[in-house]
């Protein structure tokens, strides 16, 4: 089994699927725009070999860079795989040209693309926020009238809520027409206000056989906007409550609309406090800030291998007893420059105890990381308990509390 992995460094969970795929016998040919000297212990320990690329978003070329450096080591891959979200359309590229199994490069556009997905669903039945393609500033205020306020104006390829507007007022349509120059596309949509989750899915065969439900506090467009909150995500160990069951519904909907076969996904999904439950949007990759850890705590089992089992042996063999929620709250230090200290810390740890299962803050003495650019922030804490309202409790503490101190 050759399985081609694109972009084993970034994000951060990437050496971990390398780990995975070679734990299950795959010999891993790692991809990427990064001299092999860069790349991160655990995906230079567990790749076969290593080819840097000029520019991964171009196809045509990094297929043929492939094609030549698996040519001379007689190589033809079995699979190309790719779980960094900017380069999924350059994987299924090299999947057609190489004749491998999985997502053609028309059945990935709708995961790319807001309003083609948005599209392929609706036409299934899904409920979605009604929406339109813009790509000019007249289209956007066309589109406005037609929805009216309250909208989301945001990049129909975009990622980490970047470049994302809620819109009340013609004032603020001004302002995200400023924010969005440069933007080739947007979606505007039709605003949902509500609760938001995640339905990620390890898919076989396009069926579901492990689904994890994240609730975000508070939405990320939220945590986006205010530098001082610290963001929560709970992967919740009771999924099956009646209060997620629309979700779910929708998630399984969702995969068999779009033909995904195997692998992880990640959907987003909106909850409205009349009950009605709203599609985000899917990425045909797993969630990123490290929520497939949290996942892992939640079952007590290693979603990095049994992935790379469904890819390259079409078999899930885990057992994923849920045992706990588990919380991850992102901090973000104050003031500007470089950590000077952590507060609160070891009050924490006296307080938890081993309900904290994860410390991963920035050291003393590091620069602090952009917030703007990061999910992870200047470092997170995980913690779990088999109890919803405790784990609250103790992810609340954490964001109040623990306080990074920079200058
Ligand atoms: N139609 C919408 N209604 C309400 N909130 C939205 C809507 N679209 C996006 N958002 C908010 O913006 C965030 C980012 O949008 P999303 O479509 O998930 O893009 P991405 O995560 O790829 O940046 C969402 O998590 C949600 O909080
Ligand atoms: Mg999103």
């Amino acid at each position: 089994m050759d399985v081609v992995f694109l972009c084993p460094s970034f994000p951060s969970e990437m050496p971990e699927f390398v780990r995975g795929l070679a734990t299950v016998g795959a010999r891993v040919w790692g991809v990427g725009s990064e001299p092999a000297g860069q790349l991160p212990a655990m995906s230079r320990h567990h790749l076969t070999g290593y080819l840097q690329v000029r520019n991964l978003f171009d196809g045509e070329s990094t297929f043929g860079a492939v094609r030549d450096w698996l040519g001379t080591q007689h190589v033809e891959p079995d699979r190309v795989e790719c779980l960094a979200e900017y380069f999924v359309l350059t994987a299924a590229f090299l999947r057609e040209r190489f004749g491998c199994p999985g997502l053609t490069v028309e059945e990935t556009v709708p995961f790319r693309d807001k309003v083609a997905m948005k599209r392929k669903l609706d036409a299934a039945g899904i409920r979605t926020p009604r929406h339109a393609r813009a790509g000019s500033v007249a289209e956007i205020r066309l589109a406005a009238e037609r929805l009216g306020f309250p909208l989301i104006v945001k990049p129909v390829a975009g990622a980490g809520s970047a470049h994302t507007f809620r819109v009340e007022s013609a004032a603020d349509l001004d302002h995200a027409i400023a924010g969005t120059v440069g933007v080739a596309e947007v979606s505007v949509e039709e605003f949902i206000d509500g609760e938001e989750f995640t339905f990620d899915t390890l898919t076989l065969d396009g069926k579901i056989v492990y689904h994890n439900i994240a609730w975000y506090r508070p939405r990320p467009l939220v945590a986006r906007t205010h530098e001082w909150i610290s963001p929560q995500v709970i992967a919740l160990r009771d999924v099956d409550q009646p209060l997620l069951a629309g979700g779910t519904a929708m998630g399984n909907a969702v995969i068999s609309a779009l033909g995904f076969q195997r692998g992880f996904t990640h959907m987003e999904w909106y909850r409205k406090a009349d009950g009605e439950v709203v599609f985000g949007e899917i990425g045909g990759r797993p969630p990123g800030a490290r929520q497939v850890d949290q996942m892992n705590y939640a079952c007590d089992f290693d979603s990095f291998v049994e992935w790379a089992r469904i890819v390259c042996w079409g078999r899930f063999e885990a057992e994923t007893p849920r045992l706990y929620n588990v919380a991850t709250v992102f901090k973000r230090a104050e003031g500007a420059g470089r950590i000077r200290a952590v507060h609160g810390l070891e009050r924490l740890r006296h307080d938890f105890g081993r309900h904290i299962v994860w410390e991963n803050l920035l050291p003393v003495g590091a620069p602090r990381r952009d917030w703007l650019q990061t999910l992870i922030s200047d470092g997170f804490i995980v913690l779990r308990h088999p109890d919803l309202a405790a784990t609250v409790h103790m992810a609340d503490r954490v964001g109040s509390e623990l306080r990074l101190l920079a200058s």
